[in-house]
């Protein structure tokens, strides 16, 4: 007998929907008492229930349950469905404000490093990328490094693995040795630009940190000459620190290049008068450079008597320094707010 009267409330809820109509909240406040007031039809039967026969309490405990459950979740129903059409039909004000979220920035390294890379892919270049984690051969060898050169020293590179008879394995010291696995694996022409984290066993200052960034960028084909290197050289410059921006280009050594260069560019902070910055030169040391030495195209299986190359090789971190007259180095790796929200916006 209550077994039948609790199913067909089970029904009778099961089956209740709610119409379109002012009041829906109060009628939903209605059938809530109904079912679940003090007074209403659950706790009535829980109170007919204290008379049912023990070996029925079981099966009409279990129903009662169900019943109640029923109706809790029907006013769930009814609630999700007044939210829902609210929302539709534009009962919300849309022009409160909403809730604030913050929304990320670029890091200033990354923004510098994207503007370097779509320079350079302007005229041609496309990106490669490889192992930060390099062995002997790419780091050094392949790029033409006398076996005492003490850039191969403790001092400078991190090794991963350096056993007696075997290939040293390092964290890479420089991007330059992904114009090796570059042409270790395409024929000429070629035409990358390589960004990527470095890694130097330095004591961390404001002047010297053990990561840092470089972008590499390497040309080969065949009758390249130093004049291509002049003006692309030139190119770069105007592009990145402005177009009265001037570039002067000093004699220097790096084993994988000959000849080698390093290029000044005219102080964009004094207009070339002279400041702190520049130490009252007028002109700024920004990145190494040269045509692409033999050894290391015959390195890569690449005949230097039909090929020739440029290559050059730059620290993401100085340019930033430069453009944005950032004073230490470390600011670029300790996620103050205060720092990097300057940066805001910058893409
Ligand atoms: N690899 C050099 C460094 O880490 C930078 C460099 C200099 C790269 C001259 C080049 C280059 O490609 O031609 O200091």
């Amino acid at each position: 007998m209550l077994l039948k009267q609790i199913d067909d409330f089970i029904r009778d809820i099961q089956l209740a929907s709610i119409e379109k109509s002012e009041d829906r909240a109060a009628r939903i406040e209605q059938f809530r008492i109904k079912y679940l007031g003090k007074k209403g039809v659950i706790n009535d039967l829980f109170e007919q229930f204290k008379s049912v026969p023990n070996d029925q309490k079981k099966e009409v405990g279990q129903a009662l349950n169900r019943l109640k459950n029923a109706a809790q979740a029907k006013i769930e129903e009814f609630r999700q469905t007044i939210e829902n059409s609210e929302q539709q039909s534009g009962t919300m004000d849309l022009t409160m404000p909403t809730d604030y979220s913050a929304v990320g920035s670029r890091h200033v390294l990354s923004v510098v490093m994207n503007e370097i890379i779509d320079i350079f892919s302007r005229i041609g270049f496309t990106v490669a990328e490889s192992v930060e984690i390099e062995d002997d051969w790419h780091l050094f060898s392949a790029l033409n490094f006398p076996h005492d050169h003490p850039a191969r020293d403790m001092q400078d590179t991190f090794f991963v693995e350096k056993e007696e008879g075997r290939q040293e394995v390092a964290l890479r010291t420089h991007t330059s040795s992904v114009q090796v696995r570059v042409m270790e694996n395409n024929k000429p022409p070629i035409r990358i630009i390589a960004p990527g984290r470095v890694f130097r066993n330095e004591a961390i200052s404001a002047r010297a940190h053990c990561i840092f960034h470089q972008v590499e960028a390497l040309y080969v084909d065949k009758k390249v000459s130093f004049a291509d290197l002049k003006q692309t050289l030139l190119y770069f410059a105007k592009e990145m620190f402005g177009e009265n921006t001037q570039i002067r280009l000093r004699p220097s050594y790096f084993p994988f290049t000959e000849p080698s260069a390093e290029m000044d560019i005219s102080c964009n902070i004094c207009g070339g008068k002279g400041c702190n910055i520049c130490k009252g030169t007028g002109w700024l040391e920004i990145l190494g450079c040269g045509m692409v030495d033999p050894n290391v195209l015959k390195a890569c299986n690449i005949d230097p008597n039909e090929y020739s190359g440029f290559a050059l090789g730059m620290g993401v971190e100085r340019m930033a320094m430069l453009k944005y007259q950032i004073r230490d180095l470390r600011l670029y790796f300790e996620n103050d707010l205060r720092f990097l929200r300057q940066f805001d916006g910058l893409v």
